[in-house]
């Protein structure tokens, strides 16, 4: 995929990690960083989601390697941190974005479906950032979380998923100003509803859809280019002075989800 606005070769010479990269956003974000010359590593529990991915990266003239683990495993993750350090060389950019999520009102849901989220969302977060901070930290480094909007307002069926990704936010502030000094800025990108995606599909019905479209200001529902380059941006030195920032990348969406007044008084 190239994003339109990047200059060829942006990211030439660094090395990324991207969790969850196999599919929908995440891998939407590991092709943009290889578009921009990125040596790219991707990793899932899922092997089959790895392998169409890295021959897409491949085919885009760079380096890329897949590991299959579990964020939420400590072997996992340090197994998945070395074999792309050792693929590459090193690592300069980490993006978490490995993520899972179900509807579920909180009065039915368990506490180990609340917990099994929390875990793979915020500790998975932690789990890798903790263990890529040595190597992002040798030449200065990027880390960008991958978060959400669902936990700016109150959406109802998703407590364990808004808990994490509030959670999230808040481990970006905190990494932010403890890694600052190491040169490692600490980011997050906060997507609404993106077409195509396993998210969409798990939570939106076709209505839910048409209202989404009929809500965002901006007209429609994202598409995954639209959150890439965003992601892009934030890895790249054109963001070299922003550090602990979560981005929202939702055409407005979750703005107007917060508008009380009707659209004839707004002058909407
Ligand atoms: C209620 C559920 C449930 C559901 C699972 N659980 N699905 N509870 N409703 N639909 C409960 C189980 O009953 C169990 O609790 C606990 O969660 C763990 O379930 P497992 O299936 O054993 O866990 P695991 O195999 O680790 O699977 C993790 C998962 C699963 C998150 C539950 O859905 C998954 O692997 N998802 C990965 C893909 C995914 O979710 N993609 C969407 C990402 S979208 P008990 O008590 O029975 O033991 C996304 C975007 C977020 O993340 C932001 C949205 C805008």
């Amino acid at each position: 995929m190239a994003i339109t606005w990047c200059r060829p070769g942006l990211l030439h010479g660094k090395r990324a990690l991207v969790t969850g990269g196999g599919t929908g956003i995440c891998r939407g974000i590991a092709l943009a960083l290889a578009g921009a010359g990125a040596d790219v590593g991707i990793a899932s529990r899922r092997e089959e989601h790895l392998a169409p991915t890295v021959r897409d990266l491949q085919a885009l003239g760079v380096a890329a390697v897949a590991v299959a683990g579990d964020v939420r495993v400590p072997a996992d993750v340090d197994r998945i941190i070395a074999h792309t350090a050792d693929a590459f060389g090193g690592l300069d950019i980490l993006v978490n974005g490995a993520a899972g999520n179900f509807v579920a009102p909180a009065a039915v849901l368990s506490p180990n479906g609340f917990g099994t989220v929390v875990d793979i969302d915020l500790k998975g977060t932690f789990n890798v950032s903790r263990a890529a901070f040595p190597l992002l930290k040798v030449r200065g480094g990027v880390i960008l979380n991958i978060s959400a909007t669902l936990q700016l307002l109150g959406t109802a069926g998703q407590a364990h998923a808004a808990a994490a990704k509030a959670g999230v936010d808040s481990l970006t502030r905190t990494l932010a100003v403890e890694w600052g000094p190491s040169q490692i800025r600490v980011n997050g990108l906060a997507p609404g509803p993106v077409d195509g995606t396993e998210g969409v599909r798990r939570l939106t019905t076709p209505e839910m859809r048409t209202a989404i479209d009929a809500a965002c200001p901006l007209g429609r529902m994202a598409a995954i280019d639209d959150v890439a380059s965003v992601a892009l941006f934030l890895c790249s030195d054109a963001a070299a002075f922003v550090t602990g920032v979560t981005l929202v990348v939702d055409g407005g969406l979750w703005l107007h989800s917060a508008r009380t007044l009707g659209a004839d008084v707004a002058g909407g």
